[in-house]
């Protein structure tokens, strides 16, 4: 019955999906097709000193002219793809890529987790929706406390307490509400079928799975399907090419896709979620969920030269952060000096440091604190905040007014960019927060819970999961919304359509954003040239630029530290970019990250 409400197209579509990914359309031309900030250079650029490249792959670009899907999993990209084929415009592809997430990438993809959205349509105007996760309404400032005042150690990270309020079904049916424009059934079929027919898991799928077996044994006592491995004669660990069925997903996502919001905030998905939340000690009630609304905000939008940023308002921190960086850094010939040059690099530093200073002391949710927004982001403000700057020497972040210390964030989100023919353009990160969030499976709805009370300051000057350390304005409060960085993020070159944005990671993700908009803009790279190139992150305290192997030549290290700047390479990666652009010629390129499983797919 479900299967009669696809259209022809679509039911070929799917059916091709779950098992083999076809191969991209086209790739990048290996010719130069002009000069400037355009130019698409398949040769990778040497640099001097040790490092041969600059970049962390020489992966390619993917092309289409009809729409593009860059997502974290090769199958959600399909499914994305599949929808727009079968007519569906990029909202209606971005349902069904969030969906299909929850099922092929439940380390980040979600039921149980929230986000936010920027879509711009095909005539300019833009949108962003806050289906970030809500406290619970019997949440209070003190709740991960002892008596004696100490941080309870991991209750916002592990089990049932970690959690808020899941916005993730009701964002995804207000977009969907507001510009889908096929049905609801058609949108979730994919996701559906995933989860009941199985998938083939990647390696990374694999090992990401087994890592948590012992929390889920311990926090789940019903054992959960993620428990079972495949593979015959090995029914404890998982190996790439398993296959993974899950059937309470499956059914708790016909539910949604029969009664939809109903269903998750009302209906037996919320019943079996509270119930949930009784047996484990949560807070989280039916009054919550029903009470829970995602909410639209009016975007940030803000020039750079002339392009345009849209990009995410609190409850993100991402946006205003993005949009102070691009400002503090238009003054300088980024160009000129050159990607990662030390003049470049002390810029963007420097900028960082103060950022991440206002970021802390500033932000929280707007609904709960006031925010000065405009100032944070204007002129002349930026102006005082820049008079202690100086080429000769880093400046001293304990010098740097501003809030307290933030630390590090993981990779553990996920952000997925769809354009489609007509131009309309979608900007999407989720998460869960940590990895498979708060390990707590829904008994017999199959998703995962997210740990985001732990983005709350839960004390003040006390580190989070991450290393943050917040302040009043992101203390927990009943129903009001934790502090995020994600910033999804959509530029506009002339007017027009030019960029979709956007990777996981934490507090890097906003370092990341500006850096990969500034790879394309500046630098003259093509977008998967962007994401490719290696990146650095500095965020005020502690005062230190972690950078990727190779980001930066002996000189620029050298310079630096000359000028007294810390730096520390990185073992691992940063960002896990998925991104589109416009050419020239007006048809896209959808580049995904190398650094993990993350696919474009065009047409
Ligand atoms: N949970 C990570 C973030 O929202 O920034």
């Amino acid at each position: 019955m479900l299967k009669r409400i696809l259209s022809g197209s679509l039911l070929l579509a799917v059916g091709l999906y779950a098992c083999k990914t076809k191969p991209p359309v086209s790739t990048t031309p290996a010719v130069r097709e002009s000069q400037g900030v355009y130019q698409y250079v398949e040769e990778i650029p040497t640099r001097t000193g040790t490092q041969a490249s600059a970049f962390f792959s020489d992966k390619k670009g993917v092309v289409g002219r009809n729409g593009m899907v860059a997502t974290a999993h090769p199958i959600s990209s399909e499914v994305g793809l599949s929808i727009l084929q079968a007519g569906g415009n990029a909202v209606d592809a971005a349902v069904a890529v969030h969906f299909a997430l929850a099922v092929v990438y439940p380390f980040a993809g979600n039921l149980g987790g929230g986000g936010f959205m920027v879509y711009r349509d095909q005539a300019g105007k833009a949108y962003t929706l806050d289906y970030r996760e809500k406290a619970s309404g019997r949440a209070t400032q003190n709740m991960y406390l002892d008596s004696a005042g100490n941080v309870r150690p991991s209750l916002s990270i592990l089990g049932h307490l970690a959690s808020g309020v899941p916005g993730t079904v009701d964002g995804m049916v207000e977009a969907h509400k507001r510009f889908g424009k096929l049905t609801w059934a058609q949108v979730l079929q994919p996701a559906v079928d995933l989860a009941a027919n199985g998938f083939l898991l990647t390696d990374r799928d694999a090992t990401g799975l087994n890592r948590i077996k012992g929390d889920l044994l311990k926090i789940n006592p019903d054992k959960t399907y993620f428990l079972r491995s495949t593979t015959p004669g090995d029914t404890v660990t998982w190996h790439k090419g398993d296959r993974l069925v899950q059937t309470d997903l499956a059914k708790t996502l016909q539910r949604i896709q029969t009664r939809g919001r109903a269903d998750f905030y009302e209906g037996e998905t919320a019943r079996l979620l509270a119930e949930e939340m009784r047996r484990g000690g949560g807070l989280i009630t039916e009054d919550d969920l029903k009470n829970y609304h995602a909410t639209w905000r009016d975007p940030i939008q803000a020039t750079y030269k002339n392009y345009k940023i849209i990009t995410m308002p609190p409850t993100s921190s991402g946006g205003v952060a993005l949009v102070q960086l691009m400002r503090f850094t238009e003054p300088y010939p980024l160009r000129k000096w050159g990607w990662n040059a030390d003049s470049t690099v002390q810029v963007m530093i420097e900028a960082e440091r103060r950022v991440y200073a206002d970021r802390s002391k500033f932000l929280g949710d707007p609904d709960f604190v006031k925010i000065p927004m405009a100032e944070l982001m204007s002129p002349d403000y930026l102006r005082t905040r820049w008079t202690d700057f100086s080429f000769a020497r880093a400046t001293d972040s304990k010098a740097v007014r501003g809030g307290t210390i933030p630390g590090y964030e993981s990779l553990e989100t996920t952000h997925f960019s769809i354009v489609d023919k007509e131009g309309n353009a979608v900007s999407i990160t989720t998460t869960l927060n940590g990895g498979y969030g708060s390990r707590v499976v829904v008994g017999g709805a199959g998703f995962f819970m997210n740990n985001e009370m732990d983005d709350f300051s839960v004390k003040p000057g006390v580190p989070n999961m991450f290393g943050l350390i917040g302040n009043q304005a992101n203390a927990i409060a009943p129903n009001k919304r934790m502090l995020s960085s994600m910033t999804p993020t959509i530029v506009e070159k002339d007017g027009k359509l030019f960029m979709v944005v956007g990777t996981p990671g934490g507090s890097t993700i906003i370092t990341s954003v500006y850096q990969t908009i500034l790879n394309v803009i500046e630098h003259g790279m093509s977008m998967q040239q962007a994401v490719n190139a290696l990146k650095f992150h500095h965020q005020w305290l502690p005062d230190k630029t972690i950078f990727e192997n190779g980001a930066f030549s002996d000189n620029t290290v050298l310079k630096l530290q000359e000028r007294g700047y810390i730096l520390e390479k990185l073992t691992n990666t940063l960002g896990r970019m998925d991104c589109v652009m416009v050419r020239p010629d007006g048809s896209y390129e959808g580049a995904s990250d190398p650094r993990a499983d993350n696919t474009a797919r065009g047409w």
